[in-house]
C-alpha cells in the first residue's frame, strides 16, 4: 500500500480545524497515521509534564497499551529527543541500549518534538514493526505534522 505524506497532511489539517475536544482531534490523528501509513504500528502522543520538571506524560495513542506512561527526560528513545530537543530515529531497536520496550514486535522507532510558542510542549512517537523502516517521506510528513498538532498538546 503506497501513502502520500501531502494527502495525510491534508486530513490533519481538516482534524485539526474540526469540530471536538483537543485530545480527540489527537486521536484521530493517531488513528488516521496508523491506518494510513503501513509501517506506523504504534503512533502516540506523549506531552511534556507541565507539574513535574523534565518529564513525559502519555497521552492519545493508537496500538498497544504501554507501561511508559511518565517518562523522565533522558531515559529511553522519548526521553532522549525531549532532553536533547531533536527527531530520534532508531531504526533497529535491538541495538539500542538506552531504549524502553513497550512492545516485543516494535524493531524501530521515530521520535520528534514538538515546539509550540517556542516552548517543547510535547512529542509525537511512533513504532514499526518493520527494521529501518523510516525515510525522508516520513521526516516531511512529521516535520508539517509538528506545528499542527502543537497547539493541541496541552493536559
Ligand atoms: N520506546 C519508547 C517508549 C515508549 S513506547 O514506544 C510507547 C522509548 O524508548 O522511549
Amino acid at each position: 500500500m503506497d501513502w502520500n505524506p501531502r494527502t495525510i497532511i491534508e486530513e490533519v489539517r481538516r482534524i485539526v480545524g474540526g469540530s471536538g475536544a483537543d485530545d480527540e482531534k489527537l486521536q484521530r490523528v493517531c488513528d488516521l497515521l496508523a491506518e494510513r501509513v503501513p509501517h506506523y504500528d504504534w503512533v502516540g502522543f506523549y506531552l511534556v509534564n507541565p507539574e513535574k520538571e523534565r518529564e513525559l506524560v502519555l497521552g492519545p495513542y493508537t496500538g498497544a497499551a504501554t507501561e511508559h506512561t511518565r517518562i523522565p527526560f533522558g531515559r529511553g528513545v522519548c526521553g532522549r529527543a525531549a532532553a536533547q530537543r531533536r527527531t530520534v530515529v532508531v531504526g533497529d531497536v535491538t541495538r539500542e541500549d538506552n531504549y524502553l520496550a513497550c512492545s516485543a514486535a516494535t524493531k524501530a522507532e521515530i521520535v520528534t518534538p514538538v515546539f509550540h510558542s517556542g516552548a517543547m510542549v510535547g512529542q509525537i512517537d511512533i513504532d514499526s514493526h518493520t527494521t529501518d523502516p523510516f525515510t525522508p517521506r516520513d521526516r516531511e510528513l512529521l516535520d508539517a505534522l509538528r506545528p499542527l498538532v502543537a497547539p493541541l498538546l496541552h493536559p
